[in-house]
């Protein structure tokens, strides 16, 4: 029997902390019900303590979770443990994970604290947690920069309480893999009860260690890896989880250890990600990027024609990418459409795969070839518009060298219809400037508007992503469509959408 690495996604937690990913309720439900078809076995759903909000998101969660454990993150304070405690309380399985730092750094900038004051947190925060749940996870927050002496004393007030998992989080993505891997083995050697728990990994990327200083860990006795679809997360991100998981499946041969990921999931999660946030990954990104399994070179890919390990380590198929040669057209029907919705990783209900599907008839009347990066963008476009409370109805642009350009604009605010008509400085400035005689919002400043085309040729469907900040919040919006103002208007929409929810809703219907 392999030894079992527990998988402890955090992408709706520490993922959603990154500038421009947050998720509204329904967003973290439907990432969750993903996360758990994938087989991860711990999903980090929030900080209840946080905000009503992310309260109520923890609590949802834990509501449609069933196979899952459902964690909730609290400091070594009564009141965040108690929000933790009745946020994942409906959750069949349940976790509390509570932290504090321990490097002399954090304890004295931060926190104030003396060391013996932050030991007797340690054994006050992870009692408390105790007495909500057996399954208590306790977090050494900036670890690899704290004095091996002292983290071991802090984990072993952590066992001594009651913790079954101690998390050694590199908070500040510092370490290199050969000194992240030593401070497992260290703690294993010294601490006493430190066999009676899991050790666990928690990395961020700020050197482009992440992946690689979990593997460390996992080599040098950690058992559980914490981490995130497409490496979201605080700053340069977490530790990926599809990366974590295909090096184990790949080099099993060198780590002789086993998740409980369903990989050929991996993809159809990533992509539900992106739609869901605005954040595509980059071409290159390992595993999920365009170009993960894309060969370029002639001898590449005459090579790979001829078989394909002379230079693919994994099979597109075994993260869920089947990639076919058959071009999608007009006369295709829902069956094949639907079918290949499955084969690039997305598991929609009938509902959205038949509004996916009237968008692709409309698409293939106008272009000549539908190609898979055509559908993808399609069919992220619709997840992110579903349930939004601003959609686009009609819109018509005058533009061309005789300025100002003009945008005459029709979409349902919460299923109302509004219309409203502006000149802009351009097309695009037309079009926003109509979106907001609408639904005003005059203290948020567009920082991000960039177009890029799916695929080659004239005809080729616009992707376009919006950044909008305000007071702080950051949100993206993502639209795709063959008219780049179309494709606009609707990226401006899903931005504007997810701001009016961060706020509370409070200005809808103001004009
Ligand atoms: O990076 C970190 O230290 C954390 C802790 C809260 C676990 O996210
Ligand atoms: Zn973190």
């Amino acid at each position: 029997m392999q030894k079992r690495i527990i998988i402890f996604d955090t992408t709706l937690r520490d993922g959603e902390q990154s500038p421009g990913c947050s998720m509204n309720l329904e967003e973290k439900c439907r990432m969750a019900a993903v996360l758990e078809a994938l087989g991860v076995d711990v999903i980090e759903a929030g900080f209840p303590v946080a905000s009503h909000g992310d309260f109520e998101a923890v609590h949802a969660v834990a509501q449609i979770v069933k196979n899952a454990t459902v964690c909730g993150l609290a400091r070594a304070k009564p009141a965040d443990i108690e929000a933790a405690a009745k946020a994942i309380a409906p959750a069949p399985r349940r976790r509390i994970h509570t932290f504090i730092a321990t490097s002399p750094l954090h304890m004295k900038h931060k926190l104030h604290m003396e060391p013996w004051q932050v030991l007797e947190a340690i054994t006050a925060s992870v009692t408390l947690a105790r007495s909500f749940t057996d399954d208590v996870e306790w977090s050494a927050e900036d670890a690899v920069r704290t004095e091996p002496d002292f983290l071991c004393r802090a984990v072993e007030a952590a066992i001594r309480a009651g913790a079954q998992t101690i998390n050694i989080p590199d908070t500040v993505g510092y370490a290199l893999p050969t000194e992240y891997g030593s401070i497992f083995a260290m703690l294993l050697a010294r601490v006493p009860g430190a066999d009676s728990v899991t050790f666990s990994t928690h990395c961020h990327n700020d050197l482009g260690l992440a992946v690689a200083n979990s593997l460390a860990g996992v080599a040098n006795g950690a058992r559980q890896v914490e981490c995130t679809i497409n490496g979201i997360g605080e700053r340069a991100g977490n530790a990926a989880l599809e990366e974590v998981v295909m090096a184990i499946r790949t080099r099993n041969d060198l780590l002789p250890f086993a998740t409980g990921v369903d990989t050929t999931r991996i993809t159809g999660a990533s992509r539900t990600l992106s739609a869901i946030t605005g954040f595509s990954v980059q071409p290159n990104k390992a595993i999920v990027g365009a170009n993960a399994f894309a060969h370029e070179s002639g001898i590449h890919q005459d090579g790979v024609l001829k078989h394909a390990q002379t230079y693919e380590i994994m099979t597109p198929e075994s993260v869920g990418l089947a990639r076919s040669d058959i071009v999608l057209g007009k006369h295709s029907g829902r069956h094949a459409f639907r079918a290949r919705l499955g084969a690039l990783g997305y598991t929609l209900d009938e509902v959205a795969v038949g509004a996916a599907f009237a968008r692709f008839k409309a698409l293939a009347d106008r272009k000549k070839e539908v190609f898979e990066e055509d559908i993808i963008a399609l069919v992220d476009d619709e997840i992110a518009a579903s349930g939004e409370a601003l959609q686009l109805a009609e819109m018509e642009v005058r533009a061309g060298t005789e300025g100002p350009q003009v945008c005459t604009l029709s979409m349902r605010v919460e299923g109302q219809r509004r219309e409203a008509r502006a000149e802009g400085n351009g097309p695009v400035d037309a079009i926003f400037k109509a979106i907001r005689q609408i639904v005003a919002h005059p203290g948020a400043r567009l920082t991000l508007y960039q177009v890029h085309a799916v695929t080659g040729g004239t005809d080729a469907q616009a992707e376009v992503t919006v950044k909008l900040a305000e007071e702080g919040r950051t949100v993206v919006g993502q639209g795709a469509d063959p008219d780049t103002l179309v494709a606009s208007a609707r990226a401006y929409l899903h931005a504007l959408s997810k701001l009016l929810v961060k706020r509370g809703r409070a200005n809808l219907n103001e004009a």
